[in-house]
């Protein structure tokens, strides 16, 4: 399995989230055996200008392929971008044409550019024109149900260059709401022979091959059920090419959980670190959760709350290891 030329090894992909997908979840999902993982996008004038928290966003050391994912409406800044990630080791740049958020869309990036197809098509001609390497294009079902034309993106985008287009089955209007709607994927298929990723309400391997039937796709892109379960695309991964997926153990789990956090810390700072990291460690909590570990009402607590990165780690060992006895079992 190649993307122009880029071996992948899996069919399932981690999503790009903002505020999520940091380059550690990337790294740890990459190394379970995601075939492709995408970085937060990344404010294509903020990255340009130097900023601390784009280039954060779009580091990639330790995955391959390393995939920058950029959002922006104006073509000199969304060129910019995409030469400076790509001098930056960037494998592929991937264009946002979904984000449904109103400070985004307000700005005519994200899914508003599915309301204005000729200026989208100019942002991919000024990526593609900036850089060597592939750049692909994530996008929604359209903007509300009376204009669903992914299609037509679909196909002006890979006629202006785009190696690979990746449609969330969701209207803008829509935001989250209501379940993704793989067969209306299937009209984008039919669009044209491109390399497609069908990505929404998938969270197990019977998501992904339903999605894929239902949609023609030839890839399943994983979001938020990956949050707390990086290794989860990879599993997904293994499942779709017939192979028993590697199931971690509760402790290689607390390991995965741990060296997320500390590496966390590392990268961002104690202060920024400790914070951002909250939502994967109550996460990683759940899941042990949902996996027969007690809950520990004031673990959690602290874990959501505290600043002090030894007594987090504390209580995230306690809360996954295998003190949890029916999870042990
Ligand atoms: C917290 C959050 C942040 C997101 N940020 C991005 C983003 O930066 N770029 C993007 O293309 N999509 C973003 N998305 C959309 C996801 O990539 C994905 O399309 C959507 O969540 C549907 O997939 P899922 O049901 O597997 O989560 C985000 C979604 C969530 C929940």
């Amino acid at each position: 399995m190649n993307i122009a030329g880029i071996p992948i090894e899996s069919r399932a992909f981690l999503a790009p989230m903002s505020g999520v997908t940091d380059i550690v979840m990337r790294r740890i999902a990459a190394r379970r055996g995601a075939g492709i993982v995408v970085s937060e996008m990344v404010a294509s004038d903020e990255f340009v200008r130097g900023n601390e928290e784009a280039r954060i966003r779009a580091e990639g050391e330790g995955v391959s392929p390393h995939v920058v994912q950029l959002a922006g409406c104006d073509p000199h800044w969304l060129g910019e971008a995409a030469r400076l990630a790509e001098a930056n080791g960037a494998a592929v740049v991937d264009i946002n044409m979904g984000c449904p958020a109103k400070k985004v869309t307000g700005g005519w990036a994200g899914s508003a550019l599915m309301r204005d197809l000729d200026h989208a098509v100019t942002l991919i001609e000024a990526a593609v024109a900036a850089v060597k390497v592939p750049v692909t294009v994530k996008m929604r079902l359209g903007w509300d149900d009376a204009s669903r034309n992914a299609p037509e993106l679909a196909r002006r985008a890979v006629a202006a260059g785009a190696r690979m287009i990746t449609v969330h089955g969701r209207t803008r209007q829509q935001f989250y709401k209501g379940k993704a709607d793989w067969r209306a994927i299937a009209a984008v298929r039919a669009a044209g022979d491109f390399p497609l990723v069908a990505n929404g309400d998938v969270h197990d391997a019977e998501d992904a091959r339903t999605c894929l039937e239902h949609s023609g796709a030839d890839f399943v892109m994983v979001g938020r059920a990956a949050l707390g379960r990086p290794w989860l695309v990879g599993e997904i991964g293994a499942a779709l090419d017939g192979r028993e997926p590697e199931r971690l153990t509760r402790p290689e789990k607390l390991a995965l959980a741990c060296e997320h956090y500390e590496e966390l810390l590392a990268l961002m700072g104690v202060a920024h670190g400790v914070r951002h990291a909250r939502k994967h460690l109550a996460a990683y909590a759940d899941e042990a959760v949902a996996e027969g570990c007690e809950p520990d009402p004031e673990r959690r607590r602290i874990l959501l709350t505290s600043e002090d990165p030894r007594q987090v780690m504390g209580a995230l060992r306690g809360l996954l290891s295998n003190e949890c006895s029916r999870a042990a079992a």
